[in-house]
């Protein structure tokens, strides 16, 4: 990898922003961890480094360090808060709690030139949050920007490359963060901005041509968009090479299939193995309740489909041996370790049989989501694919609560259709983490035309999270919820009622199951 950029990460769930913000402008980085050494780092041939925030103090015993030869390899660096505080120290400064720390919106005022903040007006808005404050510079440091609460806001040794700020630049909120960023990587460090979607790619396929050669590769697609987009990148590197597998549950999403089958087949002219195994997943989910079990049946049975199809294309000893992965770069990360590699071996094979011993290919395992979005849409997949929101590996059979039937699995499709196209007409698909019905396997009492109904309700699901890990539900408009409502008791047949799910998380999960 050519000009890069390490963000060294001190513990904040800042890194990965800041990792974000650099690819913005369109330089490659990477995140490490703290334990780097000098050695390690030279090893890399950084272009620059960043030192990430973190939520420890300077003087919390233990708190990260950095290998103080780091700063005498005459690699440019910019310390970020904690990252800024480190360096200060580090190099002879002076830090201290000084009781008055700033969190939030923050006026910070330059002093003097600076080559970070060369055109800036003499006050800008900038996001802080410390406690500690840098008080004195390290001897050779001018100090170019303060704030009510950090008398060394900002502070740079030209000469030796080393810049820190206190404040935030990778968070929205200040004003002129991304501009910041873009001085240091741009003008301070030299680094040209040519990491674009179209330079991923070509690079991703020169890695795929160069791991696969001449042999065959296998796929299985979900219908997600991380599957999709490795997928297309490996056609794109290998063609004809690729066999993509399609196993479909029954409890997939409407049209789910007849999109990879128009996408993969027509599109990219790829050998697409569709297997119509609903059946045997109603056979085996038949009577089961339990949550647990209903994905462990699924999980196993979707491994045992993919399994019979590998074993068939073997047959006769030239059977591909490649398995795509749609590993992502947040799955990579590994979070804590002391390690400065960082890698983990992922979880992705999903359990597949080790005398199915596939050799892997990760073409996004360096991406972030947002990435891959736009990697796909480069390499022409549609738009239905590429902006589709996260969809369970138990697809539906999570949002049947009770028993999965192919009745039931039916009804939930169509209505999480209608909830779906209802959102995307009101131009809020994007903007939802995840949007979709849920049917609880219960049927209520109606009344519709002259007649008593006896059918299942259906429960709007909608909400708003960056990760997942927390969410919000959506406060959707009124006349959304009941253009919604209407269409569901009028086009689904088996459906007499509607509600919404007003739960965050926690205390619920974003599935219902
Ligand atoms: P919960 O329901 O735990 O879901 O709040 C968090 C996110 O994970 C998705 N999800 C799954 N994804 N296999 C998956 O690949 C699963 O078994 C699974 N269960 C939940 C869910 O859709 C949400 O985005």
């Amino acid at each position: 990898m050519s000009d890069h950029v390490l963000v060294v990460d001190f513990g904040a769930q800042y890194a990965q922003l800041i990792a974000r913000r650099v690819r913005e402008a369109h330089v490659y980085s990477r995140i490490v961890q703290s334990s780097i050494s000098a050695d390690e780092v030279a090893a890399l041939a950084p272009a620059a480094i960043i030192l990430s925030g973190g939520p420890k103090s300077v003087y919390e015993v233990p708190a990260p360090s950095l290998d103080p030869r780091i700063y005498e390899l005459g690699i440019p660096i910019l310390g970020i808060c904690y990252g800024a505080q480190l360096m200060a120290l580090q190099l002879g400064g002076e830090v201290a709690h000084t009781g008055a720390g700033e969190y939030g919106r923050t006026e910070l005022s330059r002093i003097g030139p600076s080559s970070l903040m060369e055109e800036w007006s003499q006050n800008t808005t900038v996001w802080m949050s410390h406690g500690d404050a840098i008080t004195r510079p390290p001897d050779g440091f001018s100090v170019t920007g303060s704030s009510p609460g950090a008398p060394v806001a900002v502070m740079e040794n030209v000469e030796r490359r080393l810049h820190a700020v206190q404040f935030h630049p990778e968070v929205a909120h200040s004003e002129r963060g991304q501009e910041l960023l873009e001085s240091f990587l741009h003008h301070v460090a030299q680094i040209a901005p040519t990491w674009t979607n179209t330079s991923i790619i070509e690079e991703q396929v020169a890695l795929i041509r160069r791991q696969v050669g001449d042999e065959r590769v296998l796929c299985a697609l979900s219908g997600g968009v991380d599957s999709a987009v490795a997928a297309a990148l490996v056609t794109k590197a290998v063609g004809t090479q690729l066999t993509c597998v399609f196993v479909d549950t029954g409890l997939m999403r409407k049209d789910e299939g007849e999109q990879i089958e128009a996408t993969f087949t027509r599109q990219f002219g790829v050998e697409l193995i569709h297997v119509r195994a609903q059946d045997r997943f109603f056979d085996a989910l038949a009577g089961v309740i339990d949550p647990e079990r209903k994905r462990k049946i699924i999980g196993e049975l979707f491994i045992r489909e993919f399994e019979t199809v590998a074993r068939e294309l073997g047959r006769g000893g030239d059977g591909p041996r490649f398995l795509v992965q749609g590993t992502l770069y947040p799955d990579v990360i590994e979070s804590g370790s002391g390690h400065a590699a960082n890698i983990k071996s992922h979880h992705n094979v999903g359990g597949l049989p080790e005398d199915l011993s596939f050799e892997l290919i990760e073409p996004l395992r360096s991406l972030f989501k947002d990435e891959v979005r736009h990697v796909g849409e480069e390499l022409g997949l549609p738009a239905e694919i590429v902006w589709r929101q996260p969809f369970p590996g138990p697809g539906l059979g999570v949002r049947i609560v009770g028993e999965v039937t192919r009745e039931r699995a039916e009804i939930l499709r169509n209505a999480d259709h209608v909830v779906v196209d209802e959102i995307k007409k009101a131009g809020l698909y994007r903007e939802l983490w995840q949007s979709f019905a849920v049917l609880p396997a219960v049927r209520t009492v109606g009344v519709m035309g002259d007649g008593r109904t006896y059918a299942y309700p259906i429960i709007i699901r909608a909400v708003t999270s960056d990760d997942a890990m927390t969410a919000d539900w959506a406060r959707l408009p009124y006349d959304v919820i009941e253009a919604i409502a209407n269409r569901l008791i009028r086009e689904v047949d088996g459906v007499n009622r509607v509600a919404l799910d007003v739960t965050s998380k926690p205390p619920g999960t974003i599935e219902w199951e």
